[in-house]
């Protein structure tokens, strides 16, 4: 029981870490386009037109699939998103599209 609890303690802490470093992947990453929120609330997220990733209509279609394409492979129509295969993990990735899920309206 002891050692459960201390294995579940282990792995708490490891979360957070994760938590921390794709907040942190956001902020010098995408913040700059996207806004802290994902609302693209921006200079260059307006002039962009970059879409509010918290609204439902946005959430029904940007599928995981859908997301991690265009973060790996950046983005046909606008160039400022760009390609991030070189930049970030697979893991990363994975932690960046949680998180924009988890963005409220
Ligand atoms: C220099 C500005 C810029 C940065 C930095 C940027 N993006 Fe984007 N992003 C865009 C633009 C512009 C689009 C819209 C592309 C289009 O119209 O095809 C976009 C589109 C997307 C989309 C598809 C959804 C949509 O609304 O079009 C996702 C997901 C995304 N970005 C995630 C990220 C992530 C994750 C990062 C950081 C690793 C990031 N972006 C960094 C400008 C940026």
């Amino acid at each position: 029981m002891k050692l459960l609890r201390a294995a579940l303690l282990i792995s708490f802490s490891f979360a957070a870490v994760a938590h921390a470093d794709t907040k942190e992947i956001w902020k010098s990453k995408c913040k700059s386009c996207h806004g802290e929120t994902g609302k693209a609330d921006t200079k260059t997220g307006k002039k962009e037109k970059v879409a509010d990733m918290t609204v439902a209509a946005w959430k029904t279609e940007w599928t995981d699939d859908k997301m991690k394409k265009i973060i790996l492979d950046g983005s046909k129509d606008n160039k400022k998103m760009k390609p991030f295969k070189d930049k970030l993990s697979a893991e990363e990735v994975d932690g960046l599209i949680s998180m924009i899920k988890a963005f409220e309206p």
